[in-house]
């Protein structure tokens, strides 16, 4: 696959296919991300990738409350778009029903260059994205958890001594002929 098509046909995926990812593919997302570019060359990243049933199991009632506390917030940025309201929170209840949920931590040790350390983490999740959906995976990076105040919580449960949690990624296969959300006009110029 080219690097542009990726680039341009990779969609947030929100309902999953009952199916297994080998482990050697979510190896090989895994490392993809780790070759992202980073401040300093920190690396500050650390990535859990949950597999189990329990684990995942276990995350089900923040996933619960997150997808209830997100509506109101989801209908005032989207009132003529219901569906999307619809399809998001049905989506954030079980993750699509993801086998695998990855989490994306910052490390503890990244002095005072926080929003550096953030964006490097960010380039890395976007090239787990990318290798992804290259492999015909299918991926969605969840930010309510974290929005919503859940972030401690996961930390202290999957990887107290790992630093930040900063983002939840649904992993899988794709169970759904996924819509592309327009791109605004005016977002760069050439001088
Ligand atoms: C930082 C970040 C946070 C996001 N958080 C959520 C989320 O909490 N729930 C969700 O369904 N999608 C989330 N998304 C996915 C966006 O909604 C999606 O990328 C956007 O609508 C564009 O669609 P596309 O990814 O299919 O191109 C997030 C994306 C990013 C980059």
């Amino acid at each position: 696959m080219e690097l542009m098509d990726a680039i341009t046909a990779r969609r947030s995926v929100r309902k999953y296919a009952d199916r297994e990812v080998p482990k050697d593919l979510l190896v090989e997302v895994l490392e993809a991300a780790c070759w992202a570019p980073s401040a300093d060359n920190a690396q500050p990243w650390y990535f859990v990738a949950l597999t189990k049933p329990e684990d995942i199991e276990s995350l089900r009632q923040t996933l619960e409350r997150v997808s209830v506390e997100i509506r109101p917030h989801l209908e005032e940025l989207f009132p003529r778009h219901p569906r999307v309201v619809n399809e998001v929170t049905v989506f954030l209840h079980r993750m699509g029903g993801a086998p695998v949920y990855i989490l994306a931590f910052l490390q503890k040790d990244y002095g005072t260059v926080r929003d550096a350390m953030v964006e490097s983490t960010a380039a890395a999740i976007q090239n787990l994205l990318l290798a992804a959906h290259e492999r015909g995976l299918g991926t969605c990076w969840v930010n309510a958890v974290t929005g919503l105040g859940y972030g401690p919580a996961l930390q202290e449960q999957f990887a107290p001594e790992k630093g930040e949690f900063l983002s939840l990624i649904a992993l899988g296969w794709p169970d759904q002929k996924t819509r592309t959300p327009s791109r605004k006009p005016d977002r760069w110029v050439i001088r």
